[in-house]
């Protein structure tokens, strides 16, 4: 079985992003990049991905901007209703409920980990599915007010681990089914 990790950033209130979907409070933050909960140590272990459309718009806008070549080797499913540009990046573009594409992500990630990137509603979805593990937060020292939701959902976790890197407190926490 795959393990299933919720790995994010967010503010010290709950949001993964402001309204209008800027992440500049998070890249002035410090962070080690070897050090605890660190993304290259996590994507070593991940076999695929999964994200919402307004996530991967991002991703995609951001390396328009910046020249930053799509970074990801394994498959990428993205679940959404619009219809993007095709890519020559392994990106796969499903919709509907967890339950009719999940079995195609799992076959995919092989035996390596799946990393739920967000936005929060997904995470959900897959948590209400029963196949969401765990959640790895970095909470950076900031509030926003408002934005996208960490998980916009009643769900219990048990804390497993609080480590500091820098400015952000890196918080794991295993899922209560
Ligand atoms: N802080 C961080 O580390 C971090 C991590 C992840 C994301 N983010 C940011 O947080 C924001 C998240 O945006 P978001 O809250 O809008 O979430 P999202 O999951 O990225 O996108 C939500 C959209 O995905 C589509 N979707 C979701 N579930 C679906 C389903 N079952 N079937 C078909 N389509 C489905 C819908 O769009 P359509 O119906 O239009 O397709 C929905 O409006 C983004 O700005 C992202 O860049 C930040």
């Amino acid at each position: 079985m795959n393990r299933v990790t919720y790995y994010t950033a967010c503010s010290l209130d709950g949001f993964l992003a402001t309204e209008d979907d800027s992440l500049d409070w998070l890249f002035r933050q410090r962070i080690d990049e070897d050090g605890p909960m660190n993304h290259g140590a996590f994507m070593a272990g991940v076999g695929a991905l999964v994200m919402g459309a307004t996530t991967y718009g991002w991703v995609v806008d951001h390396g328009e901007r910046t020249g930053e070549p799509w970074a990801y080797t394994v498959p990428t499913w993205v679940v959404t209703h619009r219809q993007f540009p095709p890519t020559e990046n392994d990106v796969r573009f499903v919709s509907g409920s967890v339950d009719s594409w999940w079995s195609d992500v799992t076959a995919s990630a092989g035996d390596r980990e799946i990393w739920v990137v967000g936005g929060g509603d997904l995470a959900g979805q897959i948590a209400d599915a029963g196949q969401l593990d765990r959640m790895l937060v970095q909470y950076a020292p900031v509030t926003l007010g408002a934005g996208r939701p960490l998980l916009p959902r009643l769900q219990d976790f048990a804390l497993v681990d609080v480590v500091r890197n820098q400015d952000f407190v890196c918080a794991e926490y295993s899922v209560v089914r």
